[in-house]
């Protein structure tokens, strides 16, 4: 039951984060010309930013929890190098969000957005794949 809870929090917490990063890269490649980049746009920024941070947290405990205090025994996941993957990748996702979240969520941006922050976005979305395609291998006790 406890154990159930804390899956669907990993879960929902992960799909609220998806979804958060993939409709800030459509929102930021939207911004092209001068009149769209309107100085309104950076609250719209700070709320999905809002959102997919807190879906992150929620995420991360829920996993956390799964890992080390309910479920399987915490050796199932920590003797994993497939499971290290995952978490490895996850700390590149947090990475390459940083940039594009704190440029984003500035209330002075008037300037087009740099290509840096276009490339950073986009290159979490692979990542949105492979982290939950690791996670599904190592549920089912591959690499242990
Ligand atoms: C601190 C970060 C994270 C930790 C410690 C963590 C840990 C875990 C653990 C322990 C499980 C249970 C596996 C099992 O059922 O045996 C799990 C499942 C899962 N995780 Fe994570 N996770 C983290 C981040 C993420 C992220 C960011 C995503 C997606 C982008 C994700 C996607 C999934 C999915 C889809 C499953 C279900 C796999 C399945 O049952 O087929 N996790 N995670």
């Amino acid at each position: 039951m406890v154990e159930a809870l804390f899956r669907a929090l990993h879960l929902l917490g992960a799909l609220g984060m998806a979804t958060g990063l993939i409709i800030a890269t459509l929102a930021g490649g939207s911004l092209a010309t001068e009149s769209e980049r309107h100085p309104l746009a950076y609250q719209t920024f700070r709320k999905i930013y809002a959102y997919t941070a807190l879906s992150t947290m929620l995420s991360m405990a829920g996993g956390l929890m799964l890992w080390l205090v309910v479920g399987k025994p915490a050796a199932f996941y920590s003797n994993n190098p497939v499971f290290h993957a995952k978490l490895g990748l996850v700390i590149v996702l947090l990475a390459v969000l940083i940039y594009p979240a704190w440029f984003l969520c500035r209330s002075h941006w008037q300037n087009p957005i740099p290509p840096t922050v276009r490339r950073l976005q986009k290159s979490a979305l692979p990542l949105l794949i492979i982290i939950p395609a690791l996670a599904y291998l190592v549920a089912r006790g591959v690499g242990y």
